[in-house]
């Protein structure tokens, strides 16, 4: 049996929920419990689980690290920490240690304590680097040092300390290249981050093999190209015919990157409105996986926010609201006649923050019964601290009858 630490990225219930699903579609019975805001216990019953472990964080968007569990204290105990580490330390390499606790501990005074009785008790002089920011070490930091990381985390229920060592971390410089290194980015329609649509798919994908997976507002691609690299077969559309173009050129480039694609999975890119689909595309899809348009690109300045200079009022932005919804309803309704029974819709959907007001599209969410969906799983939430539209994805199944 072995047992791992898997720290969440920041948007943690939206990771969490993405991890949950690969699980489930991955591993039989898997086992796992959240011990910390930020941190999943999972259990495997084999004892060979590295190929599973690399694989895990291959496919998922939302992880930072995952670390295998060397050992299980009542408390925080550095002599018996050091001991641990020193049956696994390359003393040859910087080490460095990562806390995750809701107390707040000294983690220059910890990672000295340990260094010393590493030189004292096992003769082992090794360097150690501390984290930049806070009490946890970035996996920029563990690239560019080589570093070895053992990470002490405090559980939240049982109150013990687990000490483990990072096994393997997201690798940052690949997910920078698909999001800043293709050929087109749409910046004015507004770019998914690679990881948010890596995690949207994995919310959408069936269990069966090579799945369908629709994108009808597919801008320059980012979702379908996540599609792919975890094999699925991709079918992307979207209004605008530069768009189309964008999403065409960047998967043609994605495919000489990644050489394992195969070809014949990006089976159409075309020019479509959303809303007449169900006209376009012949027979069903798996899964519809999408960011829709969500309305104009704001700016704000201070407290303001504005639209090509102009100040936007509350008036105009329940206007906007409208639109969406109007739109929004409009593709449900159509999708449905191309999906099939038991498929998901994963949408990513704006909420506006202004001024102290929260706009969202609550007609659209009230009415998926009405259209012939059940409501699985939303929102999850994904923001960056400021932004005033932050996305509010929903998972919605296709009922059978
Ligand atoms: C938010 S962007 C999608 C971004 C995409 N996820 C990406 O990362 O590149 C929305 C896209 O919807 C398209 N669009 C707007 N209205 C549409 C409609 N009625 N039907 C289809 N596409 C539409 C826009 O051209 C734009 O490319």
């Amino acid at each position: 049996m072995s047992h791992y630490l898997i720290v969440l990225g920041t948007n943690t219930s939206l990771c969490f929920t993405e991890l949950k699903s690969v699980l489930l579609r991955k591993i039989r019975h898997p086992l796992y419990t959240k011990i910390h805001p930020r941190i999943i216990l999972l259990t495997l019953h084999q004892d060979d689980t590295a190929s599973e472990i690399l694989a895990l964080m291959q496919e998922l968007g939302g992880i930072i690290k995952i670390a295998l569990v060397l050992t299980q204290l009542s408390s925080l105990n550095l002599e018996q920490t050091a001991q641990v580490i020193a049956q696994r330390i390359n003393s040859a390499k910087p080490f460095g240690i990562s806390i995750y606790s809701k107390t707040v501990e000294n983690i220059q005074g910890i990672s000295q304590s340990v260094k010393k009785v590493l030189k004292n008790t096992f003769n082992l002089s090794t360097r150690f680097i501390l984290p930049t920011t806070n009490s946890e070490i970035s996996t920029v930091l563990l690239a560019k040092q080589e570093l070895q990381e053992f990470l002490l985390v405090k559980g939240d229920v049982d109150n013990r300390w687990y000490v483990a060592q990072t096994v393997v971390y997201q690798n940052v410089d690949d997910w920078t290249k698909r999001d800043f290194g293709k050929p087109f980015r749409d910046v004015k329609t507004g770019i998914l981050p690679p990881k948010i649509a890596r995690i949207m798919v994995n919310l959408g994908l069936p269990k069966r093999a090579e799945p369908l997976i629709y994108d009808p507002f597919c801008g320059s691609g980012t979702i379908l190209a996540e599609a792919l690299l975890l094999g699925c077969r991709v079918i992307g559309s979207d209004l605008s015919k530069q768009s189309a173009i964008y999403t065409s050129e960047n998967l043609k480039w994605l495919m000489q990157q990644y050489t394992n694609i195969q070809k014949e999975y990006v089976q159409e890119v075309f020019v479509s409105d959303a809303t007449h689909i169900s006209e376009q595309i012949k027979g069903c899809v798996d899964a519809i996986i999408t960011e829709p348009f969500m309305g104009a690109l704001f700016s704000q300045k201070g407290k303001q926010m504005s639209l090509n200079n102009r100040p936007i009022s509350r008036e105009y932005l329940k206007n906007i609201i409208k639109g969406l919804n109007k739109l929004y309803l409009g593709v449900l309704k159509d999708w449905s006649k191309i999906l099939n029974k038991g498929g998901k819709i994963v949408i990513s959907l704006p909420e506006i923050h202004f001024n102290g007001y929260i706009y969202f599209v609550k007609k659209t969410v009230d009415s998926c019964e009405k259209l012939g969906y059940t409501l699985e799983i939303g929102p999850l939430s994904y923001y960056r601290p400021q932004a005033y539209v932050r996305r509010q994805i929903y998972i919605l199944v296709k009922n059978n009858s």
